[in-house]
Formats: structure tokens, C-alpha cells, sequence
């Protein structure tokens, strides 16, 4: 019976988790397609609904229906549960479970990427959206020595640093104008950006947020934005000769994550991590 499995979102055309997902599938030859599923926020109760159906895995889930779909699921796990949103949900025989596979993503890229750590450093954090809350979240377990939260809406980071106390972990907040005026961001050992400065369709997608001579030597700059590969912080990363991580790594991770919990299988990483980045070429 072929299995239904899928992403669902609001938009969805840009995901990029059909390429990777499916690649991991055929190279099991699982009679499944991944599909891209566009669910409005009215539509989002009666879809997770059908999820219990026979011959269906589970999802992807992402922006806007990562916290709205919890109500509908039966069960979350602590990393979904300490962000506050799913990224995965899995069918266990009409039984919803829901998971969060970002953090995971993030810090096994950071792990293999430069076979680096967190631990005992200093960390700026770009940004105090969705995507900085899970990161902050995953720093949170890391030992790290110090998180600083700059982001464009000041308010905002001191929330997001208001949530990690709730957490145990400290942070603190700044605005990211005050950072890239003052020399903050070179007493970091890792620029994690979790803004959207530099994706490709956005506003800023020309934009970094820190030029090269605002960089930490002998740090490490990791970007999340994907698209294009070489965003302009990096390229102001590689200028100052500082290490870099690209945000491939991660979404192919998270996604990875997500295909082991969907089938049980050790997800061919390095198959998905080629084709995602076939698909953006
Ligand atoms: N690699 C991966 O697996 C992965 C996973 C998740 C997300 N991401 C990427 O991470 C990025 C952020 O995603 P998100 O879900 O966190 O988005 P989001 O919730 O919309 O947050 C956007 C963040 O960017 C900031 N920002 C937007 N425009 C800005 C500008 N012109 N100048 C300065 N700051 C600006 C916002 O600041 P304000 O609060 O001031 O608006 C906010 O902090 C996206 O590019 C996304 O593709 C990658």
C-alpha cells in the first residue's frame, strides 16, 4: 500500500523538503511521495485529523502551523513541548505524536560541521523569531558560557530572553543596531543568524547583519538562511577568515531527524544533503 506522507504550510511552494525527503524514500524503495501539502489556518483541525488515517506516516510541518497544530495531536515530546511548536508529526497507528527536530538539526550541523560545540563559549544569537527560539532553546542544554540575543525589535529579545529563564538559562538581550555599532559581537565566539537578512525573495536577501571587520577571529559564523548558500554574512565571514556553517546542513539534518522517526530507518544523509542543494543550484 503506497504511504502518504507529506509538508504542510501556508505557503508551501519554496520548501525544499519534497527533494530532500523523497531521495531518502527511493533510496529505500518505501512505496511513498512526499508531498507538499498548502493547508490554510482554517483547514489546519480537519487535516491533522486525517493523519490518523491508515497509510499515512505523518508530516512536515512549518510556518504558520507549527504551534496551531498541538491541540490536535495526542501526544508531544519535550523538545516540541519546550518550544512550543512541531515540526514533525508521526502516525503510530491513529495516535498523533508531535515532535521538534530543529534543535537536533541545529546542533548536530554544529557538531559536524566544524566538529565544533557549544560548550564553554560565548554565543551571539541574530534574531528572536521561530527559528531563534529553537536554537536558544538547544543552546540552553549546551553549557555554553554566555547567550546574547540581538535582534532589530529590541522587545522582542527580551522575550525570547524572558522564556529561556522559564528554561533555567540566562540570556541577554540587546538590539541588533547596538551590536553591530559596538565591538559586542566580536567578544562572541559563535554569530549564530537566525534573521532573515540575506535569504533569497526576502527584503534584506542583500543585506548581512555584521560586515567582516565586525567578526570575531578565530570564531565561527553560522547562518542559518539557506538560500543562496553563500549569503552575504558568510561571504563577510569568509573576507574575515573566520569558520562558517551554512544553514544546509541543518534542514537536511532536521529532515533527517524527521525521516527516522516517520520509518524507523537511518536516514542517507548525505543523499539528501546532494539533492537539496541540486535543488537550489
Ligand atoms: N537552516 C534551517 O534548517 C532553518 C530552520 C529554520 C529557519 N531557517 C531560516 O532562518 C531565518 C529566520 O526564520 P524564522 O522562522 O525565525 O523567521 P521569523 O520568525 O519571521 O523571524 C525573522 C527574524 O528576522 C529579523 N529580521 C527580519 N527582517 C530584518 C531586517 N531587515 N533587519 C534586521 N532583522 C530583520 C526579525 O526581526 P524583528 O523581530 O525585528 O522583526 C526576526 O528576528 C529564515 O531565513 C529561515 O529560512 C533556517
Amino acid at each position: 500500500m503506497p504511504q502518504r506522507v507529506g509538508i504542510i504550510g501556508y505557503p508551501i511552494g519554496h520548501s525544499l523538503s519534497p527533494v530532500l525527503q523523497q531521495v531518502a524514500f527511493d533510496h529505500y524503495c518505501i512505496d511513498a511521495t512526499y508531498q507538499a501539502w498548502r493547508v490554510t489556518p482554517e483547514d489546519v483541525p480537519d487535516f491533522v485529523g486525517g493523519l490518523k488515517e491508515a497509510g499515512t506516516l505523518g508530516c512536515n510541518v512549518t510556518v504558520p502551523h507549527k504551534e496551531a497544530v498541538i491541540p490536535f495531536l495526542d501526544v508531544v515530546d519535550a523538545w516540541a513541548a519546550r518550544a512550543g511548536a512541531v515540526n514533525t508529526i508521526v502516525n503510530d497507528n491513529g495516535r498523533l505524536e508531535g515532535y521538534n527536530t530543529d534543535g537536533i538539526g541545529f546542533l548536530r550541523a554544529l557538531r559536524e560541521g566544524v566538529g565544533g560545540s557549544a560548550k564553554d563559549k560565548h554565543v551571539l544569537v541574530l534574531g528572536a523569531g521561530g527559528a531563534a527560539k529553537g536554537v536558544c532553546l538547544a543552546l540552553a542544554g549546551e553549557s555554553v558560557r554566555s547567550i546574547s540575543i540581538a535582534n532589530r525589535t529590541l522587545e522582542r529579545a527580551e522575550a525570547l530572553a524572558k522564556l529561556l529563564e522559564g528554561h533555567g538559562a540566562h540570556a541577554n538581550p540587546v538590539s541588533l543596531e547596538a551590536v553591530a555599532s559596538k565591538d559586542a559581537s566580536q567578544q562572541a565566539d559563535i554569530i549564530i543568524n537566525c534573521t532573515t537578512l540575506g535569504m533569497a525573495h526576502g527584503p534584506g536577501e542583500k543585506d548581512s547583519p555584521l560586515t567582516y571587520d565586525q567578526l570575531p577571529i578565530g570564531g565561527l559564523v553560522y547562518d542559518l538562511v539557506y538560500n543562496p548558500a553563500r549569503t552575504p554574512l558568510l561571504r563577510e565571514a569568509e573576507r574575515a577568515g573566520v569558520a562558517t556553517i551554512g544553514g544546509l546542513p541543518m534542514l537536511v539534518y532536521q529532515g533527517a531527524a524527521s525521516f527516522e522517526l516517520w520509518t524507523g530507518l537511518e536516514a542517507p544523509v548525505s543523499l539528501m544533503a546532494e539533492a537539496a542543494s541540486a535543488a537550489l543550484q
